[in-house]
């Protein structure tokens, strides 16, 4: 049982996808949340942030291309990936943290981490379907079976700008998917049938509201 997307609890997984990052362009750094040193540095500079939940509009919002690779997209990004391990996430969107910008941190790994930053991403490949439950971070508490992309081909571009590919499936390609999703104003529960969304309703008029921050 997982809890939430952006949320899901990286031990309950142990169908890692097997992804690799083609051109090395991504942000992959070897820092690993349970050492003191990365903890150090980013409880100085970066703290946690709080998550937008559902309805917010944000969340509905098209997010816009990032079009400047500054120092405070790189800040932005190191404040990301700490929200996501707080939060005990394995992926977390831009929008999640209210900006409405195209960009997603994943970290899919139960083994090391191993943090990707995407920047601009776009599903340029898939095959195959896939299902899984589901949660998110901005809508906690709820959890559902989604059916999406067993694999996909992405491509981005880095935190610096270089623009990279990398082909993911299992529970990378899954997550990778939800982020996106993010980006383009849709939320996990959009996927489900008309009768399985009426039963989220039902849960968000009960459990969700009170939870809701907006
Ligand atoms: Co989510």
């Amino acid at each position: 049982v997982g809890v939430d997307c952006c949320g899901w609890v990286t031990r309950c997984f142990y169908q890692i996808g097997s992804a690799t990052v083609r051109g090395s362009r991504a942000t992959i750094r070897p820092t690993n949340p349970d050492t003191s040193i990365y903890l150090i540095s980013a409880l100085l500079t970066m703290p946690s942030l709080p998550i937008v939940l559902y309805p917010d509009p944000i969340l509905r919002r098209m997010s816009d291309p990032v079009e400047s690779f500054s120092r405070e997209l790189k800040d932005l990004v190191d404040a990301m990936f700490e929200t996501m391990y707080t939060e005990k996430g394995i992926g977390l969107a831009a929008p999640q943290i209210g900006r409405s910008q195209r960009l997603i941190v994943v970290d899919t790994s139960n083994a090391a981490p191993a943090p990707i930053a995407l920047v601009n991403p776009e599903i340029v490949a898939y095959s195959g379907t896939t299902e899984y439950e589901e949660g998110c971070l901005s809508v906690p508490g709820y959890r559902a079976k989604v059916t999406r992309h067993a694999s996909v081909s992405i491509r981005a571009q880095s935190v610096t700008g270089e623009a990279f590919q990398i082909h993911a499936d299992g529970l990378q390609a899954i997550c990778l998917q939800h982020e996106i999703d993010h980006l383009n104003g849709v939320l996990f529960f959009d996927h489900l049938s008309p009768l399985k969304k009426n039963m989220f309703g039902r849960w968000w008029k009960k459990h969700g509201k009170e939870s809701s921050n907006s």
